[in-house]
């Protein structure tokens, strides 16, 4: 496997079922693997193919059933079975949202916004101390996107996130795109967003494409909607330069779950990633464009 620091490591994709035996016979030139525990714990073929993998590239596992906003706990079943995948490949990197998908033996198939108070945070702080416990990795909470907010927050959800990693010792995952689609939607100016992480805190970024659709509440306008089902549109890209200079080079992912394409688009993606990283600590000099 590479020797790269994890900070330098190139961009990677997520590595979604349909690939795996091509991405197994043809190591697809990327920096890193993305994947999800949830597609192997039951699929012993695709775990000895990941198995394989591993020993190829670094590989980030990124959980969506820890719902670590649950009301009702974690789902400890759950994350004992992650923790023996992640014994199993050691993974350069462990992440999951912000956001609950379970409610008591219920798991929901959606990633759930959270009112961003005082109460909020202490349970989320509790259960995110309990993941990595359970994980023995330091996690990386992702940011949501966000369709709506709750009259009752009483924080933004940046002063949120630094909260969890002041009290638990989280990192953070920047979901580019989400910063940018959560910022049309809610009206937020996305820059001033990133400008509010905490830099040392952040440690991936993510980049996937959205789907714009009517907002049927307000006439004439559009709601941007996280689907992942396309390439990154231009102004995801101008704002992940905009994240590369306020971050610094940072492992980033292109994620694709739905209508996914061939490998080779992937790859293209990955390298426009690399392209406007490396282009990004020149404001005058545009990538975005240059496809
Ligand atoms: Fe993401």
């Amino acid at each position: 496997m590479s020797s790269i620091p994890v900070r330098r490591l190139s961009a990677g994709i997520g590595l979604r079922l349909p690939h795996i035996e091509e991405a197994v016979a043809t190591s697809p030139a990327v920096g890193w693997l993305e994947i999800h525990p949830e597609n192997f714990l039951s699929n012993p073929h695709a775990m000895e193919l990941l198995d394989q993998l591993a020993e190829r590239f670094p590989i980030s596992v990124h959980t969506v059933g820890l719902s670590v906003g649950s009301a009702c706990g974690i789902d400890r079943h759950h994350a004992t079975r992650v923790r023996a995948l992640i014994d199993r490949i050691d993974p350069v990197l462990v992440s999951g949202h912000l956001a609950w998908a379970t409610h008591g033996a219920e798991y929901l198939n959606d990633l759930l916004p959270l009112p961003y108070t005082d109460e909020t945070l202490r349970v989320v702080a509790a259960q995110l101390r309990q993941v990595q416990d359970a994980l023995g990795r330091t996690f990386l909470l992702e940011n949501p996107s966000n369709y709506l907010g709750f009259a009752g927050s009483t924080m933004t959800e940046v002063d949120f996130l630094t909260a969890l990693v002041e009290r638990t010792g989280c990192q953070l995952l920047c979901d580019v795109s989400n910063v940018h689609l959560s910022g049309h939607n809610m009206g937020y100016d996305p820059r001033a967003y990133l400008d509010g992480l905490p830099v040392d805190a952040v440690r991936e970024l993510h980049l996937g494409g959205f789907t714009a659709e009517d907002d049927e509440a307000t006439p004439g306008a559009q709601v941007l909607i996280d689907t992942h089902a396309s390439r990154v549109a231009d102004p995801a890209w101008e704002l992940y330069a905009y994240a590369i200079r306020r971050f610094g080079h940072r492992p980033t992912l292109i994620e694709w779950d739905n209508d996914i394409p061939d490998l080779g688009t992937l790859v293209g993606e990955a390298r426009m990633a690399d392209a406007i990283a490396a282009g990004a600590r020149e404001p005058e000099r545009s990538h975005v464009g240059a496809r």
